[in-house]
């Protein structure tokens, strides 16, 4: 049962938004907000940057291991690094901590977007691609295994994914299992409106075009052409079924012709 813990500990990949959201949580709790990596920083007497260039991971490795262990009965939200999880001790600390541990769970997409955005890690740049990537698929089931709860973050703000973890505190042990799935479920129709969104921008591309050719806006034959083509794609899929193909391409087609026209006359 997740009650209202006295720590609170975000894991997950780098990139996760763990410090992001921590603070948030903290934010919206009225609770204090602790951040291991400046830990480190401040028990290494230097950046994180500098213990990587001056040191090595394994020297790293080992403040991060006694600045975890410190943090365990921290009154408040802790966000700690993304490799909290390499080290057996490190995940045996978690496992027997106190503290309520919540995965932040991204997707490789969403993780290079914010790390992008953010700037470097020094685990980043001396990484290749392939590297990452099978860091990233690594590490995924050990945060799994020592978390109490994951949170699905994809597509989420980091306010919204704060009053997720804050809701967790009110909720029971049957619940709990039901506030993922919905955590999940949430995800996916942010996914669905992003690639609307990505879907109208492509749509008032091809306006323009036509606008520039002299076509009409409605393709009456391209439609039940579109429709029919779904349709075999998905005629093995029980979840896809025909009509839904017909409503769903109704909106879509009706909700772009609107907006296409919109643009045609705003010249
Ligand atoms: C690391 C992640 C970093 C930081 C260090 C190592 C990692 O923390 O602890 O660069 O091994 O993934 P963030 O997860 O906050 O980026």
């Amino acid at each position: 049962m997740i009650k209202e813990p006295d720590t609170l500990m975000l894991i997950g990949f780098m990139g996760a938004g763990k410090t992001t959201v921590g603070r948030e949580i903290a934010r919206q709790h009225h609770s204090k907000f602790l951040d291991l990596d400046r830990e480190i920083e401040r028990a290494a007497g230097m950046s994180i940057a500098q213990i990587f260039k001056e040191h090595d991971e394994d020297y790293f490795r080992r403040i991060e291991t006694q600045v975890l262990s410190q943090a365990q009965t921290f009154n408040g939200v802790v966000a700690t690094g993304g490799g909290v999880v390499e080290r057996a001790q490190n995940r045996e600390i978690l496992k027997n901590s106190p503290a309520t541990l919540v995965y932040l769970h991204g997707n490789l997409e969403s993780t290079i977007s914010r790390l992008l955005a953010e700037g470097q890690r020094p685990l980043l740049q001396e990484k290749s691609t392939a590297d990452f990537f099978q860091l990233w698929e690594a590490r995924d089931p050990k945060y799994q295994e020592v978390a109490n709860f994951t949170v699905e973050t994809v597509g989420k703000t980091p306010q919204r994914i704060a009053a997720e973890i804050v809701a967790l505190f009110s909720a029971n042990e049957d619940e709990l299992a039901f506030l993922a799935l919905r955590s999940q479920i949430d995800a996916f129709d942010r996914q669905l409106f992003d690639i609307i969104s990505k879907r109208m921008e492509v749509v008032l591309a091809v306006a323009n075009y036509k606008k520039k050719v002299g076509m009409s806006v409605s393709q009456p034959t391209r439609m039940s052409n579109m429709r029919a083509a779904l349709k075999v794609d998905y005629a093995q899929n029980p979840n896809i079924s025909d009509e839904f193909i017909d409503e769903l391409m109704t909106i879509l087609l009706e909700t772009a012709m609107k907006r296409e026209d919109e643009e045609m006359q705003r010249g």
